[in-house]
């Protein structure tokens, strides 16, 4: 990342003590860092940590003008290759929504045309706050990325979602995002990517579904974005936000699923499932509500498509990455997966091991080809190991179609 220019921005939340170990790994990765830091960061971390740590002048105040042949806010706009603010508070994302500009960071976004990134942190109550949700889907609108926060102990308290973003992570979220397009891996790709549980109804207000929470789809989505893939995600039910940038097709039942896939599936050169499939569906679907009688219920179920099994058998250029979540002998039942589905790779979790389970922000795979296991990773955020699979994926997509034997 030499040469590249990044204006950290440090908003008044008390992860902006985090805001050091973020300078100090973006200085590391080789940016050019500048900080602004709002006045209620300074509450938090002095401006000496940062200046030390990115061995740059920080910025705290628009009026404190040091160079005259300069103004401070809109030379660091010009010259930024990319700001990210991290911690994000939800004031600052109010205020970056309204396009308000009362201090040095306000005034340097609205001055900026570089791609923005924000990574926000703060009590779950505010990160699901309508204000707050609907301040983020305004930026993500405006082309402003999002960094979501991870589920953690939070300051105030509580173990819940609110907690900034892992410093490695939103470093290489942000290198990513910054390569060159020549050496984005997946630029002029279509990648179709399936996420979250499906719904198999049994009357207009009762259905059948599971637990999965679209995360890892998602996150899959958010890097083959920025691998620079056209990315279409097919999604299901899920209770996150899916990522911006991508196109979104919304599913109900496996049989949608299975339709929304097959009519994309010719054109696109990679496909992931990632989504939790439902294998059975009620026999009967109810056109009213089932009134209650007698003291059983037998319901009858018959089996779904399997979709992956349809598009392994369709194949033609495709890569083609498959999931497989067991509770036991998860080698033995992922190769099973793999090859009965025709998979190029297959994604294996034990759902059963503490930090893999479907809503965590945590995962635990092992990647697996036709020969075995290819890589075994440890306790990754969901980011992280999607990263890792997508990254693996390219390059055998690559290596295959230039002929070369695939590993
Ligand atoms: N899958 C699919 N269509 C289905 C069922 C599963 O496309 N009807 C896909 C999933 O998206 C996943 C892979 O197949 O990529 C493995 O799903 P999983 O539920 O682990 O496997 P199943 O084949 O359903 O086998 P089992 O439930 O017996 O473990």
């Amino acid at each position: 990342m030499k040469g590249k220019t990044i204006i950290l921005g440090i908003t008044g939340g008390i992860a902006a003590y985090k805001g050091a170990a973020l300078c100090s790994k973006l200085v590391q990765a080789g940016f050019d860092v500048h900080v602004i830091m709002t006045e209620n960061a300074c509450q938090f971390i002095t401006p000496l940590t940062l200046q030390t740590l990115s061995r740059n002048l920080v910025y705290t105040d628009t009026f404190d003008e040091r160079d005259p042949a300069v103004v401070s806010h809109i030379d660091l706009a010009d010259r930024a290759d990319l700001i990210l603010v991290a911690p994000a508070t939800a004031n600052t994302i109010a205020k970056m929504a309204n396009g308000l500009a009362d201090d040095m960071l306000s005034t340097t976004l609205l001055a900026a045309t570089c791609p923005i990134v924000v990574a926000p942190a703060m009590n779950v109550h505010m990160y699901s706050h309508p204000a707050v949700i609907r301040n983020i889907q305004l930026l993500a609108e405006r082309n402003v990325r999002f960094i979501a926060p991870e589920t953690g102990q939070l300051a105030c308290g509580y173990v819940a979602k609110g907690r900034l973003a892992e410093p490695e992570s939103i470093v290489a979220s942000i290198s990513d995002m910054l390569r060159e397009g020549a050496s984005k891996p997946l630029l002029g790709k279509k990648v179709l990517i399936t996420a979250g549980g499906t719904v198999e109804r049994l009357d207009p207000v009762r259905y059948l579904t599971n637990d999965s929470s679209g995360k890892m789809g998602f996150a899959l989505a958010a890097i083959a974005r920025d691998y620079g893939a056209e990315v279409t995600l097919v999604m299901g039910r899920t209770s996150e936000r899916p990522p911006d940038g991508v196109s979104l097709v919304r599913v109900e039942s496996a049989q949608d699923m299975l339709k929304a896939v097959l009519v994309r599936y010719p054109q696109s050169d990679m496909v992931i499932k990632s989504a939790a499939v439902a294998d059975y569906r009620p026999v009967m679907r109810a056109d009213k509500k089932m009134k209650k009688s007698g003291d059983r219920l037998v319901l009858e179920l018959e089996k779904t498509t399997d979709i992956l099994q349809t598009l392994g058998e369709q194949k033609t250029k495709q890569y083609l990455v498959g999931f497989a979540a067991e509770t036991e002998e998860l080698d033995r039942y992922a190769m099973d997966k793999l090859q009965r589905k025709q998979c190029d790779l297959i994604v294996g979790n034990d759902v059963s091991q503490e930090g893999a389970g479907f809503n965590s922000d945590t995962n635990i795979i092992r990647i697996y080809d036709k020969d075995g296991i290819v890589e075994s990773l440890p306790l990754l955020s969901k980011l992280e190991t999607a990263r890792r699979i997508i990254a693996l994926a390219a390059e055998r997509m690559a290596n295959r179609e230039a002929g070369k034997a695939g590993r």
